[in-house]
């Protein structure tokens, strides 16, 4: 038995992995990460992968980036944590600081937590407590929250409150808050029955109008800005982002930007936001705040709702919320050290490149008949097989097809995740050329290979 069918087999017994059905895990022969470097991932046996996802859409600047894992160790030989209840630590400081001086204006206060999920968990109960705490009477009847279809915002209870992809979220239905949810401009599948480029934006009039209709009785619009990234890469058109910051702000309701998945350059910008000139009141930003290499979330703030929190201490008006490790020293030190290689690699400016590649290899996939559509936003691409091109019928469910081309791709050195039909491609920032263009000539292999697959 060769080291990774050893470990597979322990793995087996004792582990239960996210966002998997664990009957068919047990057939099948995954990968067991032991080291990478650079845009690689290396398995117990020594075999080599390209990290097409970023594991998992948070790698910046590949894997053992020697700056990022100098300042790690040298923080791990002074202390690897400290609580940040009634103390706190100099990389947090360090750190947030840089954090406000990158992030969209407006945006003065960093509170830490350790995921994304927790990220908005946290955005959500400072907009409420900041509804019951300033504004008077009016502003306590403010309860509610709209989200997008087909959000997704994490895990956590608040967070699948927010959401509403019915395959992860239904079930839990009885347990969550009541959201109102508004259309995504999703233009392959138009909420409105629009076809892409000749409409006027329908979606964003019925966002507007939900916010009117709506604005006594929310707390808050929360959206992913330009993609909804788990929905399946649904990029959002141009004007979008700003049409419902301009509806929030004239209505006097709060915006919540979840960035965990598109910040820190993944969409050509530090934040999504930057393309459209929008600044949220509350910002949720996780994944690549560390350069993917530790977990650690910041909800950043406005001053003004910060100050809604200030009392005396008797007048209980403090966020009675926090995690034991937040503001970790060690995932502190790693996101400063990374923030650093984003001035010092110049990442922003060399993606143009890239994102101009990937926008013209793109196209290319249109050639293979089962490709329905390709969507892209910076360094984020998603790819949908359909059944039939016309009627955009997908695939069934137990096809697996989005698997099946993953495990190609797999047999060429490349690891993908898809999306149910939609084969994602989201690289570390630090991707070369030569690398991405294996990236999207193994994803192109890979489909062109299942889609022999269905015709026989
Ligand atoms: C937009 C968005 N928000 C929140 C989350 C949840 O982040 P985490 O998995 O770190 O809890 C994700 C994860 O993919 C995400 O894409």
């Amino acid at each position: 038995m060769n080291k990774s069918a050893q470990y597979r087999k322990k793995d087996r017994k004792y582990i239960w992995h996210p966002f998997t059905q664990m009957k068919g895990w047990m057939d099948e022969d995954f990968p067991v990460i032991v080291r990478g470097s650079g845009c690689y991932l290396y398995d117990a046996d020594g075999r080599k992968y390209l990290d097409g996802v970023s594991s998992l859409w948070c790698n910046v600047h590949g894997h053992c980036v020697k700056a990022i894992d100098d300042a790690v160790m040298a923080q791990l030989r002074k202390i690897a944590h400290s609580t940040m209840l009634g103390l706190s630590n100099a990389p947090a400081i360090g750190l947030a600081e840089k954090l406000i001086e990158i992030a969209p204006a407006g945006l003065k206060k960093v509170f830490f937590s350790d995921s994304g999920s927790e990220s908005v968990e946290a955005a959500l109960k400072i907009a409420y407590q900041y509804c019951r705490q300033s504004g008077g009477a009016k502003s306590r009847r403010k309860q509610y929250f709209i989200s997008l279809k087909d959000a997704y915002h994490g895990d956590t209870l608040g967070a699948v409150s927010a959401g509403s992809i019915p395959l992860f979220h239904k079930v839990y239905g009885k347990l969550l808050f009541k959201t109102i949810s508004a259309p995504s401009p999703h233009c392959y599948r138009c909420p409105c029955g629009k076809s892409r480029g000749k409409c006027s934006m329908e979606c964003l009039e019925k966002f507007r109008s939900i916010i009117v209709k709506n604005k006594d009785r929310v707390a808050g619009v929360i959206m992913e800005p330009l993609v909804q990234g788990a929905a399946g890469i649904i990029t959002h058109p141009s004007g979008f982002l700003k049409g419902v910051a301009d509806a929030c702000r004239e209505n006097g309701v709060l915006l919540i930007l979840d960035e965990v998945a598109t910040g820190f350059g993944r969409t050509g910008r530090m934040f999504a936001c930057g393309h459209e000139g929008v600044s949220p009141d509350i910002l949720c930003v996780a994944k690549g705040i560390t350069g993917g290499y530790l977990p650690l979330s910041a909800t950043l703030t406005t001053e003004k709702i910060y100050k809604a929190f200030l009392g005396e201490y008797e007048d209980c008006r403090a966020f009675y919320h926090g995690h034991t490790f937040t503001g970790n020293p060690l995932a502190c030190a790693a996101a400063t050290a990374s923030l650093k290689l984003f001035g010092k690699n110049k990442i922003l400016r060399d993606l143009d490149g890239k994102i101009a590649y990937l926008k013209g290899a793109l196209q290319e996939f249109y050639k293979i008949g089962i490709v329905g559509d390709v969507r892209q936003c910076g360094m984020m691409a998603g790819i949908e097989l359909v059944r039939d091109r016309r009627t955009k019928e997908p695939f069934p469910m137990k096809d697996r097809l989005g698997h099946k081309v993953i495990l190609e791709a797999r047999k060429r050195g490349v690891i993908l995740r898809p999306l149910g039909n939609v084969i994602v491609l989201m690289p570390p920032l630090s991707i070369s050329m030569k690398e991405l263009r294996v990236l999207v000539d193994v994803a192109f292999e890979s489909i062109m290979k299942c889609q022999y697959c269905q015709k026989t």
